[in-house]
């Protein structure tokens, strides 16, 4: 399984702060059965530093030796003008290659999310709604919208053990419209790496995904 959401890359955002932290994050990610992680700091309009990003993923990689195969993505923060910046480079794809993590504001409605997923699409990339259980003004058929219009819904593993949100995620679930379940994991205690209520929730009600999401080949297309 991939882990297409994680803030294991240290000390450049709200995730893990040294290199101690993101090396019990990974040994935390192979006890879930993970064997493979995107790091996917956060990046936005004020916040590009690609040259730092790919400098600490190296440190990183170098440390943690083999075991869990790590990636290097973003969680980039919509902005107008993000596809620009994607083209001359100063923001990350997953693994290099066209799918693009991207987040909105949970708090105001400041963007129509279907028509920035077009505006991705368009431009050639595979855009990745990040954490979509978070958008209280995205309704049932927005988050299809998303969908139609080339984008995949990300949701987070520790959703799944709020029951408030649980029915949104049956909607998702059942529409077939979740592409990723991920950790989103910031640090080795709090938000740390844990799958154990989805991958329940998902056996139980769900089990023809369970595969899809949490199998093998959960989430590698991402790094196409
Ligand atoms: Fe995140």
């Amino acid at each position: 399984m991939t882990d297409v959401h994680t803030h294991i890359l240290f000390g450049v955002d709200d995730g893990a702060k040294t290199l101690g932290q993101a090396l019990d994050l990974v040994r935390r990610e192979a006890e879930e059965g993970v064997t493979d992680v995107v790091c996917t700091p956060h990046q936005g309009a004020e916040l590009l530093r690609p040259a730092l990003l790919r400098e600490r993923f190296a440190a990183l990689c170098e440390a943690a030796g083999c075991g869990v195969r790590l990636h290097l993505g973003a969680e980039i923060y919509y902005f107008r003008g993000m596809t620009a910046a994607l083209g001359r480079g100063d923001l990350l794809t997953m693994g290099g290659g066209r799918h693009v993590l991207v987040e909105f504001s949970d708090r105001f409605e400041t963007e129509n999310i279907p028509d920035a997923v077009y505006e991705l699409s368009v431009a050639g990339y595979i855009p990745v709604v990040a954490h979509a259980e978070r958008y209280f003004y995205l309704d049932r058929r927005g988050y299809a919208a998303v969908c139609e219009n080339g984008g995949k819904l990300q949701v987070n593993a520790r959703a799944f053990t709020r029951r408030w949100q649980r029915g949104l995620l049956r909607f998702l679930l059942k529409e077939g419209l979740v592409s990723y379940i991920a950790s989103d994991c910031h640090d080795p205690v709090v938000r740390t790496a844990d799958f154990a209520a989805a991958k329940k929730y998902v056996r139980a009600k769900f089990p023809a995904q369970e595969a899809a999401l949490f199998g093998s080949e959960a989430g590698a297309d991402i790094l196409l």
